[in-house]
């Protein structure tokens, strides 16, 4: 099913699901694959494909990966941070704490999401040049992003998120992804949304500058 979306609006309604993915709908991997084949036409350094696309539907598997995303979320509440910016949360205090719930929702309900998804990088960037993160990073994120708008498209949702990559290393133990040569670009699960309607994000003010900074 190929929702009658505007592109304006696909783009503008892409949310971040975690309290509308159907947990309990399964999600044949023939759709993921579709979607797959369009993150591969985004764009990539050279077009070297240097990408890895790790996709679990395994139950077990799951289990171990949304632990590990827990403790990297308690790893992320507890870090140090010393030499970070004050917290400067955007919306208003009752977006906030939505927010908050759906983020702790997601939290508790990680393993059952149908598939998760692992995109990964062909290289370590630990130290690298701005150039070389750019040019890595420039060469998976598009194709992530790529994923997500057709997943929407199709009536399917996904979260972005990243704080699995406080145990990156024990997910490549567990993935069988060779740590020393890839990095990973976060956890994605994916799933059918409970409805497709979904609002176009309020980002408050224009970033956008005009002829210099
Ligand atoms: C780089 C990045 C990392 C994120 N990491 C997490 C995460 O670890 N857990 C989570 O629940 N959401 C995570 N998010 C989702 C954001 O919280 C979400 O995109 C933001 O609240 C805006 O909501 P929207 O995507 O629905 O517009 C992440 C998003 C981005 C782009």
């Amino acid at each position: 099913m190929i929702l009658e979306l505007a592109p304006d609006d696909l783009l503008a309604t892409t949310r971040s699901v975690r309290k509308r993915l159907d947990y309990d709908r399964p999600v044949p991997r023939d759709v993921v694959e579709s979607c797959a084949q369009l993150a591969f036409q985004a764009p990539n350094g050279s077009n070297q494909q240097n990408w890895g696309w790790v996709c679990v539907d395994d139950p077990a598997l799951k289990v171990a990966m949304a632990d590990l995303y827990r403790r990297g979320m308690r790893d992320h509440i507890d870090r140090d941070r010393t030499g970070e910016s004050p917290y400067n949360p955007g919306g208003d205090a009752r977006a906030q704490e939505r927010m908050s719930e759906s983020v702790m929702f997601l939290h508790d309900r990680m393993q059952d999401a149908p598939v998760l998804l692992v995109p990964t990088i062909e290289a370590r960037l630990d130290g690298a040049s701005t150039f070389t993160q750019a040019s890595r990073w420039g060469s998976i994120l598009p194709g992530v992003w790529n994923l997500m708008l057709a997943l929407r498209s199709r009536g399917l949702g996904s979260a972005w998120t990243t704080v699995s990559l406080y145990r990156e290393r024990e997910m490549a133990e567990l993935l069988g992804i060779p740590y020393d040569h890839n990095t990973q670009a976060g956890l994605f699960p994916i799933g059918y949304t409970i409805g497709t309607q979904f609002k176009r994000a309020d980002r408050g003010r224009s970033h956008l500058r005009w002829n210099g900074w």
